[in-house]
């Protein structure tokens, strides 16, 4: 079956379309990428996205519109990326923008209430492409008591699994996350976890001081060092110490966050402050590799490689940094780009397995990873 996946991350930068073709069942799927396209949102957009994820408070007109507005731009980028490879799909997993999630029950008028919300209206796909798409997938999960979160370990095991040594998945998306793979796994020996930020607090700082939305292969860190006591002194954030599963997104390492962050930098020489943010990213994986991922495997030198994917593999100096972090535990560090899959393609393909998933009525969280009780069938079809 030819599926697209359709993805659109915490970074707010656009929407990444992956065609693919995907057999089998279950963890015994096997996808193949045909293409792939990234599509940047307009400036406006992303300014706004990036508003209301941050907002306290926002309009329920304004929500209505962008959902209706994200639909539209989901569908065009779909029908671009369909030309353009002259591939046309059976069926679409489309995750939508994520505008608030809460993986954890809190009190709310009496009863304790985990959420999560992904905007982009999937009817208005389904009314232009002509076929069904599944969307808002974290919820089944998190009805069935997960965090909704993480998702993608589900195609990490499938691509990734390896018999004779241990892989770690990671993906430097906004939020840096790790699905650990033991060698030999069976899906309920996966790990997965949000490691804390990837790329969000060092294009937040980036902005602030340069004005740029994101540095652009690293090279603005690149000519600083990072503040040692900056970085030791943001790393006993409750966050870091806290055991998988666990999720984090804006609401962790947003705007109050950053703040935080400068003001312990205080006149710092600019390139240092970013260096000090990326190897921020680098320090808290290395530490969620070292606490929560090899005391799992006897002996820890059974996990050999580290698989990185998303934007922040462009980060030379974020690479440069992760290396570092895990060379003295003997891990190798590598992209997906490196296994056959280009490293921004990954979370949509990964959305266009789940929905095959949904499609044949087969669940697809890693319970294991999310913290449900049993498996689901995630997600709502729109049906053509
Ligand atoms: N050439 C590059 N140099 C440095 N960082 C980059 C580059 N390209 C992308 N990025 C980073 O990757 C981010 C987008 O990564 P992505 O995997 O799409 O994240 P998300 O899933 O949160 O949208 C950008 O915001 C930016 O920080
Ligand atoms: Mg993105």
């Amino acid at each position: 079956m030819i599926v697209a996946g359709v993805m659109s991350g915490t970074s707010a930068d656009g929407i990444d379309v992956a065609l693919t073709r995907i057999q089998g069942r279950g963890f015994r799927s096997r996808l193949e990428l045909l293409a792939h396209y990234h599509f940047s949102y307009p400036l406006e957009v992303r300014r706004t996205i990036l508003a209301t994820m941050n907002a306290a408070s926002a309009s329920v007109a304004d929500l209505s519109r962008l959902n209706f507005l994200l639909g539209e731009l989901y569908a065009d980028a779909m029908r671009s990326a369909q030309r353009r490879a002259r591939l046309e799909c059976q069926l679409v997993g489309c995750h939508g923008q994520t505008i608030y999630h809460q993986g954890i029950a809190k009190p709310y008028l009496g009863r304790r209430i985990a959420c999560t919300w992904q905007t982009g209206e999937s009817a208005s796909l389904t009314a232009k492409l002509g076929v069904p798409v599944v969307s808002d997938f974290r919820p089944a999960d998190m009805a069935s008591g997960g965090k909704g979160a993480p998702l993608v370990p589900f195609l990490d095991y499938v691509l990734y699994r390896h018999r004779r040594y241990g892989r770690i998945v990671q993906n430097l998306g906004g939020i840096g996350n790790l699905t650990a793979i033991p060698p030999r796994a069976q899906p309920d020996d996966l790990i997965a976890f949000d490691t804390g930020p990837g790329n969000m607090v060092i294009d937040a700082v980036t902005e602030q001081l340069f004005g740029k939305s994101y540095d652009r292969n690293g090279r603005l860190a690149a000519r600083g060092e990072p503040l040692e006591r900056v970085l030791r002194e943001t790393m006993r954030d409750a966050y870091f110490r806290q055991k998988p599963p666990k999720t984090a997104g804006r609401e962790q390492f947003g705007r109050e966050f950053v703040r935080g962050f400068l003001r312990l930098c205080r006149r710092a020489d600019e390139n240092d402050i970013i260096a000090t943010a990326t190897a921020l990213t680098a320090r808290s994986i290395g530490m969620a590799v070292r606490r929560f991922v090899l005391p799992m495997v006897e002996p820890p030198a059974r996990f050999r490689e580290f698989v990185a994917s998303g934007g922040g593999t462009n980060n030379a100096t974020l690479m440069r940094m992760i290396r570092e972090e895990l060379a003295p535990l003997k891990i190798r560090v590598r992209t997906t780009d490196d296994l056959g899959m280009p490293s921004e393609a990954k979370e949509a393909a990964a959305f266009a397995l789940l929905a095959y998933q949904t499609w044949r009525r087969l669940p697809s969280n890693v319970p294991s990873a999310t913290g449900a009780d049993r498996p689901a069938i995630l997600g709502k079809v729109s049906y053509a």
